[in-house]
């Protein structure tokens, strides 16, 4: 694997790949000594021109668990602000020793620009560009509901019959797509919820399904209910209903929580508003995989650096050494 760069163009055999590398990561992740000697000698670049928690340090705490040292770059109080280009922030960061480039940009299509340009030979990751993709995100939640289906060991499973229903802002979700994307690729049935202005136009291309009735589209029990967040920063106000309306027409409250089928689990990839897509009761209950989302996505991180920049050389069990 030489980049990471989207969920659209993965295969199911890559894609499987990954997550079944990042099942090895996870069982020595429940060692005393988390840490691996695989990527010593590495350098991963953090290159975040978005704000991030969860992803910009699961990226580091990955890289570090796998011996790799780390750089982050933050574009808030870089020289980005006396207008650095990025080719010439890339290169930079190259010049300094970058084996892997993990990018997060507000821009769609920046990492494939980054990875197809020439202008650096470190492998790129994107962690989430623009409106287009977060393709670790959707691994992670892929890799979360495979593992509440399947158990401890479900390497080689895929998610053939498996229902998500993925509820919010879906216009602007990178994190939508790509879940889309993943999912049917896996063979999960896979329902968009949103009001009508916050669908994409070209949704009718897309391997979904569109319900706009949130209580219809959870009559059904589905396995895994994905909730958005609604990115206020990224629309125009006139296409949002009132947080009122919005809670009370797509929220997940009590009465709904209660409503899904006994084995449904309850996700959201952060950050979560608390009162508008996500009550307290249903974001801090026994369904919700919020946190254990969060600790996979250290694992799959892992696994994806790991094929980035020994996979292909090792050939070995990523686990040897420890
Ligand atoms: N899920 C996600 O991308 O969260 P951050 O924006 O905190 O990285």
């Amino acid at each position: 694997m030489r980049h990471l760069l989207d969920t659209k163009t993965l295969s199911r055999a890559a894609a499987l790949r990954i997550l079944d590398v990042a099942e090895d990561m996870a069982d020595t992740q429940q060692r005393e000594v988390k840490k691996l000697p695989t990527l010593r000698g590495k350098t991963v670049v953090n290159l975040f021109f978005e704000d991030s928690t969860r992803t910009r340090i699961s990226f580091e705490a990955a890289a570090k668990r796998l011996s790799a040292d780390v750089i982050n770059f933050s574009a808030k109080g870089s020289s980005v602000s006396k207008g650095e280009s990025l080719q010439d922030t890339a290169q930079t960061l190259q010049a300094m020793g970058a084996d892997a480039v993990v990018i997060r940009h507000g821009a769609s299509g920046a990492p494939r620009t980054l990875a197809t340009s020439g202008w650096i030979t470190a492998g790129v990751v994107n962690a989430g560009d623009g409106t287009h993709e977060h393709p670790t995100q959707a691994l992670l939640d892929a890799f979360t509901i495979r593992k509440r289906r399947f158990g401890p060991d479900s390497r080689g499973r895929d998610l053939a019959g498996v229902s998500v229903t993925i509820v919010g802002d879906i216009l602007h979700s990178r994190v939508a797509r790509s879940n889309v994307w993943l999912l049917t690729t896996l063979g999960a049935d896979v329902t968009l919820v949103a009001p009508p202005t916050l669908i994409p136009q070209d949704v009718s291309a897309w391997p979904a399904r569109v319900v706009y009735d949130l209580d219809e589209a959870i009559a059904g029990g589905p396995d895994a209910l994905m909730m958005l967040r609604i990115q206020l920063e990224r629309m125009n106000a006139a296409y949002f209903p009132t947080e009122r309306e919005y809670s009370r027409r797509w929220g997940l409250d009590a009465r709904r929580l209660e409503a899904l089928g006994a084995d449904s689990i309850v996700m959201h990839p952060g950050p979560m508003n608390r009162g508008l897509e996500i009550s307290a009761e249903a974001a801090d209950s026994p369904r919700s995989t919020v946190l254990e989302q969060v600790t996979n996505g250290v694992s799959v991180r892992m696994a994806a650096l790991y094929l980035l920049l020994a996979g292909a050389e090792s050939g070995d069990d990523p686990r040897a050494g420890a």
